[in-house]
């Protein structure tokens, strides 16, 4: 028998809204205690995946599995789950305290069990001494934090949160992701949390899962998508790749040869199956990142790209450098220096990568 780490499980499950279908096919697992991030474009499903977990809409079809019993059509209350929402919707007319201590309120419990618990869970969000305020007393940042202590009042299985900061600012931001994180590591709940931002999915994940058009593309740890995308959305989605366009050619031990607009690149498979096996001719993209590429020196042989330096961009510790190359434009990043880059617009430069900094994926 196989024994599942898993807590919740989709399986095979779709959803239209009347013709229009706007999830296929989904199989997505998430295991007990996990901080998963669902990323994806405006419009690509992450919400009404969501949805379809939190009750709030039904499946069309396939299957929803709690600890390996199917809950597609479970009521929505009586699921072991509670959902934190963009727009926090905290009650105005309530108390902090009363906002938190709602779900234990209609539950009916116990006046004094109400009061600790809902001290417990506003010291855990640090807002012990904010009990008594209305939520327009409070900061953004403080909503959204009295927002996640009435999720967590009830000990739900898992939190679902729906793109929760999206309304703060940058610095604020970063605040309640570090500290969202905290306390997830501090509780051991399993929290499946949604955005389309992909920084903050690499900052807060322990997998992320990538959507496009109602599908997942890619599932896996942020380093796996970063460094290994499994196909051309998420190698573009995912920071700033380079993709150059060509077709295979022969293959190398775990490398691949692939003919360019360059001539012949030398990439890294990484165990793509699907890359391995794919015909010599079939179209597929070579992936580097702008860290990867150097200035070709004498005794390179390897990966060879010539153009023209179009543009230097300054960021701080690193410059970025847009290179021109036939139609082609690559962007390569160099350590800044005081006196500028090493190199100035309109530079006609050599350079290169190493076959294991690349990567490919089909077109
Ligand atoms: N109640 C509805 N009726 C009809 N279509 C809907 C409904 N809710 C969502 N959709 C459609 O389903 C698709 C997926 O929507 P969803 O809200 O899940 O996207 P999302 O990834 O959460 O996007 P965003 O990042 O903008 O929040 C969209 O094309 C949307 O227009
Ligand atoms: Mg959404």
């Amino acid at each position: 028998m196989t024994q599942s780490l898993d807590l919740l499980s989709l399986r095979s499950v779709s959803k239209s809204y009347g013709p229009v279908p706007v999830l296929h096919d989904i199989d997505l697992s998430i295991r007990d205690g996990e901080f998963l991030t669902v990323l994806g474009p405006s419009g690509s499903g992450k919400t009404t995946v969501l949805r379809l977990i939190g009750g709030l809409e039904t499946v069309t079809s396939g299957e929803i599995h709690l600890d390996g019993r199917d809950i597609s059509r479970m009521p929505i209350n009586r699921r072991p789950f509670n959902t934190v929402f963009q727009d926090y919707a905290l009650f105005p007319h309530m108390t902090v305290a009363a906002n938190v201590g709602y779900g234990l309120s209609v539950r009916r419990r116990p006046r004094a069990e109400i009061k600790r618990r809902t001290d417990e869970a506003l010291d855990l969000v640090q807002l012990g001494s904010f009990s008594d305020r209305f939520p327009a007393q409070l900061s953004g940042g403080q909503r959204q934090r009295v927002a996640l202590a009435r999720a967590l009042i009830c000990q739900p299985r898992l939190i679902l949160l729906d793109e929760p900061l999206a309304a703060l600012d940058l610095e604020l931001r970063r605040r309640m992701q570090e500290f969202l994180k905290s306390i997830q590591r501090e509780i051991k709940t399993t929290f499946l949390f949604v955005t389309h931002d992909q920084e903050e999915a690499i900052g807060m994940a322990d997998r992320i899962c990538v959507m496009q058009a109602g599908r997942i593309r890619q599932l896996g740890t942020p380093h796996e998508l970063y460094y290994k995308p499994s196909c051309e959305f998420v190698a573009r989605f995912f920071g700033d790749n380079n993709l150059v366009p060509g077709t295979l050619g022969a293959i190398d031990g775990d490398y691949r040869a692939i003919d360019t607009a360059f001539g012949r690149l030398l990439c890294a498979m990484n165990g793509q199956q699907n890359l391995r096996s794919a015909a010599a001719g079939t179209q597929a993209f070579a992936v580097f990142r702008p860290e990867a590429l150097g200035t070709v020196n004498e005794k390179d042989s390897g990966n060879a790209l010539c153009g023209n330096v179009k543009e230097l961009v300054f960021a701080g510790s690193s410059t970025v450098a847009h290179i021109d190359a036939g139609d082609q434009r690559l962007r390569m990043r160099l350590a800044s220096l005081a006196e500028g880059s090493i190199y100035s617009q309109g530079e006609r430069v050599k350079l290169t990568f190493s076959p294991r900094d690349s990567h490919l994926v089909l077109s």
